[in-house]
């Protein structure tokens, strides 16, 4: 995911680099993959354009009185699940509508990015304003991920970024559990940077001492699990997702192929061979829960993973980002700004450890934890 930080650049530079990016994204596609949606989990890149716009309209209309939205058919189109603008056009159909036109999804791109940025220009906005518009962008910027995910499923190899680095290589890493003290932790986000409303209020949390993995599981480790014959036995798997394996003949994590007896993908950077040094992924929560059962292990909880990701204990206290409060770069992280197109080996960004000693908390790839997604309790 790109990153937003509030001290390099004001609210405007962050908006036109945000919208820039997007269009970046975009810019050598055919004008046919803007249409097509190949997974029901999945929108066509138009409707990513479309929707990261209009919930810029959302914005303008919580700021502006009496603000008038473009166009009613583009509103229902390009509603995600906001009941209070109209009745959502279905997720899984998106790829179905042929109206709003790709040119039209463009044009309304630009006057949303013109129509914002004339506001922040020349508007004296109060805070409540800002903390929309900065909202807004980091809403785009999930959007940039979702779309690079959907990206593999659409294309894959045959997508062709305009800036492309390479990976690092890095010699094999042991893997090991470190420690954590358990007690009273204060899970949340308490500082006066933007927070979306679902990591509000800190609040008190009891855990008990536990470990954590220094690295995210990697294809080697996963690998093993396969071999041992992960996915044919029930007794590691929750019900439901035993159901899964059966009914959809789940044998490896998504965009594996078993050809000529060797593990094969196929993404962004070719088809090739399955590297053991990277951090499986494409693999859904069931899988992420078998693989821990079978290794004799278990997903944290989500207060167990904030703790081990970023409370610093010798100074007592939360840091922004793993490593301190200064923000990535690409010694410390793996985000879309590296332009790698992959996940990056283990153990490639030592800098970017977190005070206990755990890699890659953040860039890469994302972590399941056992946790459902529920609200905080107000203490
Ligand atoms: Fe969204």
């Amino acid at each position: 995911m790109a990153t937003v930080s509030r001290q390099k650049s004001s609210l405007l530079g962050q908006f036109n680099e945000t919208r820039t990016r997007t269009l970046s994204l975009v810019q050598t596609l055919e004008k046919d993959d803007f249409v097509v949606q190949t997974a029901p989990f999945m929108s066509p890149p138009k409707w990513h354009l479309g929707h990261v716009s209009w919930l810029l309209e959302v914005v303008m209309s919580k700021s502006i009185k009496d603000y008038e939205f473009y166009s009613q058919e583009f509103s229902e189109y390009l509603n995600s699940y906001y009941h209070q603008f109209g009745e959502p056009h279905d997720k899984d159909k998106r790829g179905l509508a042929t109206r709003p036109t790709v040119d039209q999804v463009f044009e309304y791109f630009h006057m949303m990015t013109n129509k914002v940025d004339g506001i922040l220009q020349n508007e004296k906005l109060d805070e409540k304003t800002k903390q929309l518009f900065f909202m807004a962008i980091n809403h785009e910027c999930q959007h940039q991920e979702l779309l690079i995910y959907d990206l593999q499923h659409l294309l894959a190899d045959r997508y062709r970024p305009v800036i492309k680095n390479s990976m690092h290589r890095t010699p094999e890493q042991e893997s090991q559990a470190i420690k954590i003290n358990g007690g009273l932790y204060k899970m949340g986000y308490s500082g006066d940077e933007f927070c979306y409303d679902i990591e509000l209020p800190e609040h008190n949390v009891y855990l008990n001492d536990y470990k954590i993995d220094a690295y995210p599981i990697t294809n080697k480790q996963y690998m093993k699990f396969i071999d041992d014959g992960g996915y044919d036995d029930f007794k590691y798997w929750l019900s439901d997702g035993w159901d899964k394996v059966q009914n959809e003949k789940w044998k490896a994590p998504m965009y594996w192929e078993k050809i000529d007896g060797k593990w094969m993908t196929c993404d962004f950077l070719g088809k090739r061979k399955i590297n053991p040094s990277e951090p499986v992924c494409h693999v859904s929560y069931y899988e992420a829960d078998a693989y821990c059962k079978w290794a004799g292990k278990r997903l944290p909880t989500e207060a167990e993973w904030e703790k081990a990701a970023c409370w610093d204990d010798k100074n007592q206290r939360k840091t922004i980002f793993p490593w301190g409060d200064n923000p990535p770069d690409n010694t410390r992280a793996n985000l879309l700004e590296s332009y790698i197109w992959n996940c990056d080996e283990i153990g490639s960004y030592p800098n970017g450890k977190s005070h206990y000693g755990c890699h890659q908390m953040i860039g890469d790839v994302w972590e399941w934890t056992s946790s459902e997604f529920s609200g905080y309790i107000d203490p």
